[in-house]
């Protein structure tokens, strides 16, 4: 079990940063685990566009826990590194920070972890069929990754 403790701080590039809104809440006040994930694909899906400088599309996610509720008004922080490159999928190693900038209290500017997950995006050509990424064009932390 992961706790918000277990963890330095948040690992990557910022990819978005972006609030939730009354219309993402359960019925219960939360924010939707579904919209955090929509939100992280968005943010993966960046990355991978600009590792394979190819359409993509999101081929799987690797298990995730949500150890922490999101509340409306945090201010949401998705950060990703390059796991992995393949011959056609690219591995995003993706993490959600949250800062409850609306709370009061000793907590207000207290920045934790939501959730974690690895994404993983294919290359595709103009009829949404896999391709092969072109390793050459790779660079930063991308290329330390294949
Ligand atoms: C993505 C897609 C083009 C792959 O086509 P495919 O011919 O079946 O491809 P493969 O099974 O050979 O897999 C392609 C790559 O994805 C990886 N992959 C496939 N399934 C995976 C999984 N469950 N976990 C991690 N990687 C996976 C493979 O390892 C391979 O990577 P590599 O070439 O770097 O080694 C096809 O499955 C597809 O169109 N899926 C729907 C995608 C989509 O619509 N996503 C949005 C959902 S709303």
């Amino acid at each position: 079990m992961i706790t918000p403790t277990d963890v330095p701080g948040p690992q990557g590039e910022l990819l978005l940063r972006t609030m939730p809104m009354p219309a993402d809440t359960s019925f219960n006040g939360d924010i939707f685990g579904g919209w955090l994930m929509s939100q992280m694909d968005l943010a993966g899906s960046m990355m991978a566009k600009e590792v394979t400088r190819t359409r993509t599309v999101t081929v799987a996610v690797e298990s995730m826990q949500f150890i922490k509720p999101v509340r409306v008004g945090d201010v949401v922080c998705c950060y990703g590194r390059v796991k992995r490159v393949g011959t056609t999928s690219v591995t995003i190693m993706l993490e959600v920070w949250v800062r409850p900038i609306l709370h009061t209290g000793k907590d207000q500017f207290t920045t934790f972890k939501v959730t974690e997950a690895a994404f993983t995006y294919v290359a595709i050509d103009q009829e949404g069929k896999k391709q092969t990424i072109d390793k050459t064009r790779l660079a930063g932390a991308a290329e330390s990754s294949v």
